[in-house]
């Protein structure tokens, strides 16, 4: 056949348009790859800053080597406060609960202090070897909604840390959330008073060392007043009875 020929040009134009879609796709699947996988990094990294692990990050240790040796996944019924195994952790995605009604509710408008309007009735926390518990929390924030990790030590009531992995605060002013000197705050502040959340943060500059409430107090972030109250409904939301409020007394109670 020559090589002039209509059939030979529209064969070899035919072939090339096979071989770039097919080059296409590999690399649109090798890049959805990296994106679920760098996704998956950030809540890792997060959920490890939350429990304490940071210095570790710092230092450049392996991110899912240090997830994979510190960190086993639970689910939490959050109506009766226990572990359950109504869903499996591996396959369990906490933000599609949400979409599906039979794995979510709605919050009550005069609980709804963090502003979610519903709330999966299944938490997927990490528990650490020492026993420390990383709660999962989210609730909105001045720009769009705020998702996060928070720590607390197996007594269930001391913080170990706060990190979130997603916001939409301002540079300077709300994202400040994650400016490190703001989050050294966290670490050792107490959630509960007796049985009543006691967890807050208040205005900037008004945080005082020696009053009595200052175990419970973390100072709010400068010029961003709105997203430090907005912080502080959403830990106290999630410590409260609706959220985390029932597995900490039964992790308190079991341990006695
Ligand atoms: C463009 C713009 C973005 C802002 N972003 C934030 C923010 O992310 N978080 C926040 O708390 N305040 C933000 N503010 C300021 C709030 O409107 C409000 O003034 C502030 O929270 C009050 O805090 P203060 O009492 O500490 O000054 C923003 C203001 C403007 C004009």
């Amino acid at each position: 056949m020559s090589n002039d020929s209509i059939f030979k040009t529209f064969l070899v134009a035919f072939l090339l348009c096979v071989v770039c879609s097919v080059l296409v796709c590999l690399a649109a699947i090798v890049r959805i790859d990296r994106e679920a996988y760098n996704k998956q990094l950030e809540v890792r990294k997060t959920v490890l800053a939350a429990a304490g692990f940071q210095q570790q990050i710092d230092d450049g240790g392996n991110i899912d080597e240090l997830f994979t040796t510190n960190m086993e996944l639970k689910i939490v019924d959050l109506a009766s406060g226990e572990y359950t195994d109504a869903v499996d952790p591996a396959t369990y995605n906490q933000k599609d609960a949400l979409e599906n009604p039979d794995l979510s509710v709605k919050i009550p408008s005069d609980k709804d202090i963090a502003g979610m309007g519903s709330r999966a009735k299944y938490a997927a926390v990490y528990v650490t070897k020492t026993g420390d518990i990383v709660l999962p929390i989210r609730g909105a924030g001045m720009w769009g909604p705020m998702l996060g990790y928070i720590a607390v030590a197996d007594n269930g009531s001391t913080v170990k840390g706060l990190t979130f992995y997603q916001h939409a605060e301002t540079p300077g002013l709300g994202a400040e959330v994650d400016n490190p000197r703001w989050k050294a705050q966290w670490p050792g502040k107490e959630v509960y008073n007796g049985n009543s959340v006691a967890i807050k943060v208040v205005k900037n500059g008004s945080y005082d060392p020696k009053a009595s409430d200052a175990a419970n107090t973390v100072d709010g972030l400068a010029g961003a007043t709105v997203t430090s109250t907005k912080v502080s409904n959403i830990v106290r939301y999630w410590f409260g009875d609706d959220g985390f409020g029932k597995f900490l007394a039964n992790l308190k109670a079991k341990r006695g």
